[in-house]
């Protein structure tokens, strides 16, 4: 072989080695990761990358009784795992291995240009709703916020705790205890999958 014509197969060949290599390590970052609930003995180990799961919804100030005070109103943003909102989407209810989390966050109205309207500030609670055959009833609720801010795990809340949450979800969650009524990209999904209740009731807190 000519020196010249060496010198362009050899780089040739590296070429391809890189492409196959390159190749090979985009189907492995392809990979979807496991995004099922962690537990840690039996507590629910918050998912920390949940800012990069699906987005349902926002409400703002949403309160389910007639007299609610008139303090400052609070967003709830609802997040759910990407691999739950797939077969949702396939199915119109939620898989073994659900996690919905409600980031709650204080709200502000005038800040920088800001006139009117709100925006949101931080963190002030988080709670999540997990769907596991590993959990006793298959459903439980989580508070993954303390007094000193969010925490690292927590237990399903108590009955006595969650039999008010319970309750309301219940009665009043379009689909399968959870409030798909208000997470608008879904409900045509479970209207057309025949999952959704029309009569869940407004809901009172
Ligand atoms: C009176 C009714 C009511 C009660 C009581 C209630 N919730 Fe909810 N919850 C709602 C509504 C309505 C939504 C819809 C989203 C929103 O508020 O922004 C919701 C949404 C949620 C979500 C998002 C996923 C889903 O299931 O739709 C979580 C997590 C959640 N609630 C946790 C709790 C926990 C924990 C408790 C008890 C400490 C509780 N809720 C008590 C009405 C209720």
């Amino acid at each position: 072989m000519l020196a010249v014509e060496k010198h362009m197969f050899k780089s040739l060949f590296g070429g391809l080695v890189l492409v196959f290599a390159l190749a090979a390590a985009q189907a492995t970052s392809g990979q979807v990761a496991d995004d099922r609930p962690q537990f840690d003995g039996s507590k629910l180990v918050r998912p920390v990358n949940y800012r990069e799961w699906v987005f349902l919804g926002a409400g703002l100030g949403m309160t389910y009784s007639e007299n609610a005070g008139s303090g400052p109103q609070s967003f709830t943003n609802v997040f759910v795992n990407p691999s739950a909102h797939r077969a949702f989407l396939k199915n119109g209810t939620w898989p073994d291995g659900t996690t919905l989390i409600l980031e709650i966050r204080a709200s502000a109205s005038e800040g920088s240009i800001n006139k009117g309207g709100h925006y949101q500030t931080k963190v002030v609670g988080m709670e999540a709703h997990v769907k596991d055959a590993r959990l006793p009833g298959g459903w439980a609720f989580f508070n993954l916020a303390g007094p000193g801010g969010l925490v690292a795990g927590a237990e399903p809340l108590a009955p006595a705790q969650a039999s008010r949450c319970v309750e309301c979800h219940q009665e009043h969650g379009a689909v399968d205890t959870t409030f798909v009524q208000f997470y608008p990209t879904l409900i045509d999904v479970a209207r057309r999958a025949g999952t959704f209740t029309d009569d869940a009731a407004p809901a009172r807190r």
